[in-house]
């Protein structure tokens, strides 16, 4: 008898866990009232970077309440902006709400971690009220804020510590998430590369006539990652050697025809078309990460995402500590000896990059999950984590035919 209550509990905890990789598309999925509010999740691209985070509330408006902001016909980034104030980076379930101390608490958002709101634009005041109520409101810049307006409903879904979805009254404004921010047809992307750090890049696109077709991918969207100039600087004379192809090739292979935010790359894994991408010519990197460090891997070099230049959905730019080697131009590098005959043929096959929608890694999510546990439970992977539980649930009734 003695085992029981010992085994119990991480068996319990297991079981817990196995929801933990949770997908906020799906979770609203079962609620219709909801789903224009999971729409717009979708299309700010927002969803990754709730399902990225392990500490997380998210505080859903119905339909009839989406209207109200959807009057307002914001453009998609004072939109991301008003919906990241949504979202707090701090777990708030319906017991915590109702158990605030000092009757009220102040939480960052999304939007603060945008790095766009000024001052503390991007937090909410909590507040306990009166009658079991709990009231939300958006901080200005100045920590002002204004009438509690919108009120806690329900709870939608709560893994303790992980992540709570609840309903709130109506939707937080707030005027610096609503301010009007330049549209991607006013972004001019080698003058923004020349202002932090990547001047000698921009003259490269410029020079080589590369810069048009970055330009013509920015209204679609575009992710581009820029060596800073000191990197560029040693690889100059390489970068001479190239023919004029070759120049344009390995610099639009620093292009990538899709937008993708720091928040999309750090959840994902896989191969990346690029602009210099044709046909049989892959031109493809794969995207590693650990959740927190974003590489790129040519199989030639492996570089590592250092810095934002603009991340503004259909645009993001990125500083690099590598330039990134395209495996067309430049040969492997040694630890993966490829077989020589049979090369391209293999690749094509194992490659598997006909999209740059790379698919996702169990064993990098598990690491992730690992890295940014902080509630001191063992997690397991939803999609694929069956199989430990499986093991626990064998030992826990082999222990109970032993009894
Ligand atoms: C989340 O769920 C939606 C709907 O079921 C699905 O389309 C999407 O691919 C899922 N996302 C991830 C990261 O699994
Ligand atoms: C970007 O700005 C530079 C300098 O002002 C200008 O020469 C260039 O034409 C602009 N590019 C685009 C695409 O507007
Ligand atoms: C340039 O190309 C020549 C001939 O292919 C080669 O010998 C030389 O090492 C190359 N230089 C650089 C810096 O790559």
């Amino acid at each position: 008898m003695i085992p029981l209550p010992a085994f119990t509990l991480p068996f319990l905890l297991l079981l817990l866990s196995a929801t933990d990789a949770h997908n906020i598309t799906r979770i609203l999925a079962n609620h219709p009232e909801f789903s224009t509010f999971n729409h717009y999740l979708t299309t700010t691209h927002l969803e990754a970077e709730i399902n990225r985070r392990r500490t997380i509330t998210v505080c859903v408006v119905d339909n009839a309440g989406m209207s109200d902001l959807l009057a307002k016909h914001l453009a998609l980034t004072p939109l991301k902006n008003v919906l990241s104030l949504h979202v707090f980076a701090d777990y708030f379930g319906a017991k915590k709400l109702h158990q605030i101390s000092k009757g009220s608490t102040t939480t960052s958002t999304l939007f603060q971690a945008t790095g766009e709101a000024a001052g503390t634009a991007g937090y909410v005041k909590i507040t306990d009220m009166k009658g079991g109520k709990v009231g939300f409101a958006t901080l200005d810049a100045e920590g002002h804020y204004d009438q509690l307006t919108s009120t806690f409903v329900k709870s939608i879904e709560d893994v303790p510590y992980v992540i709570s979805v609840i309903q709130i009254s109506h939707i937080l404004m707030s005027p610096e998430a609503e301010a009007p921010v330049a549209g991607p047809g006013d972004v001019n992307i080698t003058t923004l590369m020349e202002k932090q750090g990547c001047k000698a890049f921009a003259d490269l696109l410029k020079n080589s006539g590369a810069e048009e077709t970055f330009v013509q991918n920015v209204e679609g969207g575009i992710t581009v990652f820029c060596p800073t100039d000191g990197v560029l600087s040693s690889f100059m004379p390489s970068y001479k050697n190239l023919t004029t192809d070759g120049k344009v090739s390995l610099l639009l292979y620093h292009g990538v025809p899709v937008y993708q935010s720091l928040g999309m790359l750090k959840s994902k894994n896989g191969p990346m078309n690029t602009l210099a991408t044709e046909g049989s010519n892959k031109y493809d990197f794969k995207v590693e990460n650990n959740g927190e460090d974003v590489k790129l891997d040519t199989k030639v070099v492996t570089a590592t995402i250092t810095g934002t230049l603009i991340d503004q959905d259909p645009v993001a730019v990125y500083k690099i500590d590598k330039v990134l080697l395209p495996r067309e131009l430049f040969k492997e590098a040694p630890v993966a000896p490829a077989p020589k005959g049979s090369k391209g043929a293999k690749e094509k096959d194992t490659a598997a990059a006909d999209a740059p929608g790379p698919g996702t890694d169990d064993a990098s999510i598990l690491a992730d999950q690992t890295a940014n546990d902080n509630n001191g439970a063992l997690r397991i992977n939803g999609g694929g984590g069956w199989m430990p539980i499986v093991v626990v649930l064998s030992l826990f009734l082999g222990c109970l035919v032993v009894i």
